[in-house]
C-alpha cells in the first residue's frame, strides 16, 4: 500500500472503478510520476543511466509510473513490460509509448506463480509498493530472478515494517481497508482469480533489513537506500517523522544466478 490519494488508488487498480472523495489529495498524478522517476535516477549509478535497454515493472498498476520511468531513463517503450495480476489490462499512452502487458499467473493447486517471459531478459526491474502484496513470495522472486539478466538492477519502494512493529502494521492495514478500491480489489480477486479457493491474499510486510536478508538468498546485493521526506537517520536508526507509511526506496543488484 502506498496510496493515500484516492486518485492514486484508482490508478493502482485500473479495472475497478469506484466513487472517490478528494480528501487525501497530496500531489498531482504528474508530480507523483515525476517524483518516482527522480527517486530511481537518484539511486542508479550515473554511468548506468542511458544504458539500460530492457525494463519490467512488477505490479505496475495503471502503467503511469512504468511509462514515466521508461521515458525518464530513455528506455525504448518497445522493450518495456508491465506486469500485474489482472486478466485484462489497458495501458495509458498506447500511441506514444506502447509497452507490453504480461500477467502473473497464480496456480493455487500447485501453489506457485509464473510470469510467461524468457530467461535473462531484463536490465532493470522495479517494484513500486507491490512486494508486500505478493502471494507465494519465494516463487515470485524466483521468477523475477529468472527473467533478469545477471548484473541487472532491482529498484524497490516499500514500507519498512518489522515483525513486531504492530502499530505501523495496524495503521497500514487500516489504511488498506479504508481504501475503497482495496475492498473492491479483494472482491474482484475473489470473484475472478480465486473462484473456488479459500485462499485470501494477505499482506506480507518486511523491515528493510528483513527484506535485505531475504533478497540476499536470491543473490541480490544492496547498492543504496533512498530516504523519503519525513525520515531521519540517527546513528543508523531510521526515524519516520512525517513519513507515516514508513516508505523508503532501495536499489539492489543481482550478483549472479544461484543454480
Ligand atoms: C499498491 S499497488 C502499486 C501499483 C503501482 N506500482 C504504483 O505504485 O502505482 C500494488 C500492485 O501490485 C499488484 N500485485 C500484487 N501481487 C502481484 C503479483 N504477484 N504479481 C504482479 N503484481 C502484483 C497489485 O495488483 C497492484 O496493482
Amino acid at each position: 500500500m502506498e496510496p493515500i490519494s484516492p486518485h492514486n488508488t484508482f490508478r493502482f487498480f485500473p479495472n475497478i472503478s469506484t466513487s472517490r472523495s478528494s480528501t487525501y489529495y497530496k500531489c498531482t498524478p504528474e508530480e507523483r510520476v515525476a517524483t518516482r522517476v527522480a527517486d530511481i535516477k537518484n539511486l542508479l549509478p550515473e554511468s548506468i543511466i542511458g544504458k539500460l535497454e530492457t525494463y519490467i515493472d512488477i505490479g505496475g498498476g495503471d502503467s503511469s509510473i512504468t511509462i514515466g520511468v521508461a521515458k525518464g531513463l530513455g528506455i525504448d517503450c518497445k522493450n518495456v513490460v508491465i506486469n500485474d495480476i489482472f486478466e485484462n489490462f489497458t495501458q495509458l499512452e498506447p500511441e506514444t509509448c506502447p509497452i507490453t502487458y504480461v500477467q502473473t499467473k497464480i496456480d493455487h493447486t500447485k501453489r506457485n506463480v509464473s510470469i510467461a517471459l524468457p530467461d535473462n531478459q531484463f536490465d532493470l526491474v522495479t517494484c513500486f509498493v507491490s512486494i508486500h502484496h505478493f502471494s507465494y513470495m519465494d516463487d515470485m522472486f524466483r521468477e523475477i530472478v529468472r527473467i533478469m539478466k545477471p548484473g541487472g538492477y532491482l529498484f524497490i519502494r516499500e514500507h519498512d515494517v518489522g515483525k513486531s512493529d504492530e502499530r505501523i502494521k495496524q495503521f497500514l492495514n487500516e489504511m488498506h481497508l479504508q481504501w475503497e478500491d482495496y475492498q473492491s480489489f479483494i472482491k474482484d480477486l475473489r470473484n475472478k482469480l480465486y473462484k473456488n479457493e479459500t485462499y485470501f491474499p494477505k499482506i506480507n510486510y518486511f523491515s528493510r533489513e528483513g527484506l535485505r536478508k531475504y533478497l540476499s538468498k536470491f543473490n541480490f546485493e544492496i547498492i543504496n537506500y533512498g530516504e523519503i521526506q519525513g525520515t531521519k537517520v540517527n546513528n543508523g536508526v531510521y526515524i519516520y517523522t512525517s513519513n507515516k507509511q514508513h516508505l523508503y526506496n532501495s536499489l539492489y543488484q543481482l550478483q549472479s544466478k544461484i543454480q
